[in-house]
């Protein structure tokens, strides 16, 4: 993806604290999971000024190892959040609606979960939790 955003003029910060920290996952399969939410955020981008993703792992207070991914592009209508997940849901033309719902079944495939803040017009942060 780095042609892609270099591109884009998007600024990729990676925030690893715990050099530690350690996954037991099929690395294949969340690749792809990473691969979807890092393209969406690409597009969620497309009109910020200065375009910005931030990838972060880090243990939570109990312990579950999370992988964050944050952009600050144009987030995602609150009327929207709980349809994004569904397979087909896509809010752009040339969309499919596949990205998010694969990544959901990937999750549950490793006992993880996926979750979504976001706010319209600043951005949105999708969270991996490893249970
Ligand atoms: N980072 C993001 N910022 C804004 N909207 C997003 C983001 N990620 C996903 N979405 C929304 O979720 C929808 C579904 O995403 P996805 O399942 O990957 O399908 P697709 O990328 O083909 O539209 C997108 O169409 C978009 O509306
Ligand atoms: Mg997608």
């Amino acid at each position: 993806m780095q042609p892609t955003s270099e591109q884009r003029n998007i600024e990729f910060e990676i925030i690893l604290k715990d050099t530690n920290l350690s996954l037991q996952v099929d690395t294949s399969l969340i690749e792809q999971v990473l691969i979807n939410i890092i393209l969406n955020a690409i597009e969620a981008l497309k009109d910020t000024i200065q375009p910005k993703v931030i990838l972060l792992a880090e243990e939570s207070e109990n312990n579950k190892v999370l992988i964050k991914i944050a952009d600050n592009g144009i987030g995602i209508p609150s009327e929207q959040m709980d349809k994004i997940f569904i397979p087909f849901f896509t809010s752009r033309k040339n969309g499919t609606g596949i990205g998010l719902s694969l990544c959901k079944q990937i999750m549950t495939m490793h006992k993880g979960v996926i979750r979504v803040q976001s706010t319209e017009g600043k951005g949105t942060i999708f969270t991996l939790q490893f249970n």
